[in-house]
């Protein structure tokens, strides 16, 4: 089955083909927001892909470049995680969650969500 590192907790997990990256994350108890469960309609399943893994990735639909123009710190390798399925191509591949979400912001003197 392929693997899949979970940045920056390092974990990895292995995952059946065809498993998507959010799918892949709340199987193994690792934190990654889908607030619409994949409907495309969020971005909180944001996640950064790694430049040596983002160009073997199947290109990103009209649809989920335009969710990912509301990421919250979106990068070049960003994708959503909710619509990247694993093959077992991809095995190997290493994602990182980003610090914050558009649902979740953290108020660094009090500490709360
Ligand atoms: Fe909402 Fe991925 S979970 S777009």
């Amino acid at each position: 089955m392929p693997r899949v590192t979970f940045l920056p907790m390092n974990k990895t997990v292995e995952v059946a083909a065809g498993t998507t990256l959010l799918e892949a994350a709340h199987e193994h108890g690792i934190t990654l927001e889908g607030a619409c469960e994949g409907s495309l309609a969020c971005s909180t399943c944001h996640v950064i892909v790694g430049k040596e893994w983002y160009g073997r990735l199947a290109p990103a639909e009209e649809d989920e470049e335009d969710m990912l123009d509301r990421a919250f710190g979106l990068t070049p390798t960003s994708r959503l995680g909710c619509q990247l399925q694993i093959t077992k191509e991809l095995d190997g591949i290493e994602v990182t969650i980003p610090d914050y979400s558009v649902n979740i912001s953290v108020d660094k003197k009090g500490g709360k969500p």
